[in-house]
């Protein structure tokens, strides 16, 4: 296997290697390490069929069945982010980080590009282990002492339903969840401290109103956004992305109306905090 560097914070290709044939345990742990240290990593020219696909995800941990996402005719394992021609809102079209609002932070997303526009349709990621080294000792101080309240009830419950009235999403019922993290959120086996909010799926602070925690919230995603804690990956069929939805914020570009865009999503458990 041979590591590049894509970004100076965030994201590296890792090249001499077939995911389509079962992987050792030197291989994953390579990856895991690379996942770990460059908070997402990419692959090119991997034409897994879904069996492969699923396969890959689990030597790294159990899948996270998607409930608001249609599913991949007989995958249910696999996530469908799909844009029609006639669409013109995409999925992930915003900062955020995949399933913030589950109980247990989600490990990471391995996303495998099925259909692509002839242009466009990159997807920016952020490193957040950046953005919390950037901030000042004392106000990573006063974080550290903070959790916040993420949600998926605005994103995939009914209101979110009536604007997407394309089947795009599903179980509007079941958005229910809300979920408690720690602001710097020591993340489990990478021995990295990263920021965890994200103006997708974060409410509040605990203990504060919204009112209270939208100024030291806007902050803090001003902050996340700089540039040079980004990097911005551009697709080919077959290239996959695997991030640490923990480390790091991702942003589906919306660049390409009138064109399909088609992506596999397979989403891995995390593990509980301590
Ligand atoms: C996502 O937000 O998980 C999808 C990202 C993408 O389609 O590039």
């Amino acid at each position: 296997m041979q590591l590049r560097k894509l970004g100076a914070m965030v994201g590296a290709e890792i090249g001499g290697i077939d995911l389509a044939a079962p992987l050792d345990q030197g291989q994953v742990a390579e990856i895991r390490e690379a996942l770990a240290e460059n908070g997402v990593v990419f692959f090119r020219d991997q034409h897994l069929t879904p069996e492969q696909h699923i396969a890959f995800a689990e030597r790294f941990a159990a899948i996270n069945i998607n409930r608001f996402f249609r599913p991949v005719e007989g995958y249910p394992q696999i996530a469908e982010v799909r844009k029609e021609p006639g669409q013109t809102k995409n999925i992930g079209g915003g900062w955020h980080t995949d399933h913030s609002y589950d109980q247990v932070p989600a490990l990471g997303s391995i996303l495998l590009a099925r259909e692509l526009p002839e242009m466009g349709g990159d997807t920016l990621f952020a490193s957040m282990v950046a953005a919390w080294e950037a901030l000042s000792p004392g106000m990573r101080q006063t974080l550290s002492g903070m959790r916040a309240v993420h949600s998926s009830r605005h994103a995939f419950g009914n209101r979110q339903r009536e604007e997407h009235k394309d089947g795009r999403y599903q179980n509007a019922d079941q958005a229910v969840q809300d979920a408690i993290h720690p602001v710097g959120l020591k993340v489990p086996g990478t021995g990295r401290t990263a920021l965890y909010v994200n103006p997708s799926f974060t409410l509040r602070f605990e203990g504060w109103t919204d009112e209270e925690s939208k100024p030291l919230l806007d902050f803090l995603y001003r902050h996340a956004q700089r540039p040079e804690f980004q990097m911005r990956f551009q697709w080919r069929e077959g290239s996959i992305a695997f991030w640490d939805n923990r480390l790091t914020w991702h942003y589906a570009l919306n660049d390409y109306q009138g064109e399909r865009r088609l992506m596999h999503r397979v989403t891995l458990e995390g593990v509980p905090l301590q």
